[in-house]
């Protein structure tokens, strides 16, 4: 089964924009097999939009490769990616163009398949500029999914609508392994703290299978690339990758992995956090308590498997604060205490009872692996 936890992998968008060619992209199937990233998870290489001619082929049909970006081909660079251990993603779009006005699949979904498979891909991102407005949203989906199971190779499928048509109704039995459901991330505190809090209501859609996907990471940009935008710091970043890792969702790095300063390496393969987001029951995270005041204080919980649960404090306002968990609030009887094993210094609690309380810095976090204890 393709997903079975959220894919992760590395996509150009967020830094590349439409400077991608094929040099660019076997540096970082490079990057991505000596950093240390493929070994924590990071599977999927990713082209976005721009890979292609802005015609297709006028005697085939077919969306073929950018010939100067891509001089030898599309087959070439996959398997360069493949020979890395990596695998290959593509992208294309529902509508008739693609958001940048390249060839879209509109009704080419079964032959761009094909196109797809030939050219060895094993991911498409697919987008949803240009739809014409005669043509039904979701049905697009349903079409292009069919048409990726009939291409004869397996290949993840990426939905992205952005959230249109009442997504997280209908993607799931179209057989899409992800799906967008907000608009496009920009590399600020903001945008992702956006993002995140939006997505609370539809975090219960994820399960093995089919993804919510809140976008691709912005942590490493520091507000540099094609999203780049104000940046954020490494505080921002770890509480970016945290809330992520909370909400089971994709993990597609943004950033230029040819150049990661250490913290960022050290947060992308946080075994911690990784194994939060890869938990094989991907259970939701639930906002645990109210904070009347201060709302922007958040306190997640996550049931993990083996009887282990997530707990995270995020502070997510712009002032230094305590926030506080009582245990009853996510369940949990006096009898019992809990300990809690810091995602970040590994450092482990004595048996906490009744309350816990850490004193968290404006837009950063406290995330702990717990465990319950019998007093
Ligand atoms: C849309 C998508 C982005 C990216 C661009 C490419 O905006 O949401 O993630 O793929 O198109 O043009």
């Amino acid at each position: 089964m393709l997903a079975e936890t959220p894919p992760m992998g590395f996509n150009t968008w967020n830094t590349f924009g439409v400077n991608i060619n094929d040099k660019l992209i076997r540096e970082i199937a490079d990057a991505m097999a000596d950093s240390g990233l493929l070994e924590a998870g990071y599977e999927y290489l990713v082209l976005d939009d721009t890979w292609s001619e802005k015609e297709r082929d006028p005697e085939t049909d077919r969306i073929i490769p950018n010939r100067e970006k891509f001089p030898n081909g599309m087959k070439a660079v996959s398997d360069y990616v493949h020979s890395k251990g990596l695998k290959f993603g593509l992208y294309s779009c529902a509508g008739v163009r693609t958001c940048t006005d390249h060839p879209g699949s509109f009704n080419h979904e079964f032959k761009d398949a094909e196109t797809f498979a030939e050219y060895g891909c094993d991911f498409l991102k697919y987008d949803f500029c240009y739809k014409p407005v005669i043509a039904d949203g979701p049905q697009l989906y349903y079409r292009m999914s069919m048409a990726l199971k009939a291409c004869g190779r397996e290949i993840l499928f990426s939905a992205c609508n952005w959230g249109a048509d009442e997504v997280n109704k209908w993607i799931r039995s179209s057989g899409a392994h992800m799906y967008r459901t907000t608009g496009d991330i920009n590399d600020s505190f903001e945008s992702f703290k956006s993002i995140a809090l939006s997505q609370l209501p539809a975090l219960c859609h994820s399960a093995p299978g089919c993804f919510n996907d809140i976008d691709m990471l912005t942590v490493g940009m520091y507000g540099k690339g094609n999203v780049g935008s104000v940046g954020c710091n490494d505080t921002e970043y770890r509480t970016q990758f945290a809330l992520w890792c909370f909400f089971s969702a994709p993990l597609m790095i943004g950033c230029d992995v040819r150049s990661m300063t250490p913290e960022t390496k050290a947060l992308l393969t946080n075994k911690a956090l990784i194994s939060i987001n890869q938990d094989e029951e991907a259970r939701p995270a639930f906002a645990v308590g109210l904070y009347p005041w201060n709302e922007d204080t958040k306190v997640f919980m996550k049931h993990l498997s083996g009887g282990e649960y997530a707990l995270g404090f995020f502070n997510l306002s712009e002032r230094d604060c305590s926030i506080p968990a009582a245990f009853w609030h996510f369940g949990l009887d006096a009898g019992y205490g809990m300990v809690l094993t810091d995602c970040f210094t590994g450092e482990e609690s004595g048996v906490i009872k009744e309350y816990y309380s850490p004193f968290v810095a404006k837009h950063d976090c406290a995330v702990y692996r717990a465990k319950v204890v019998k007093l």
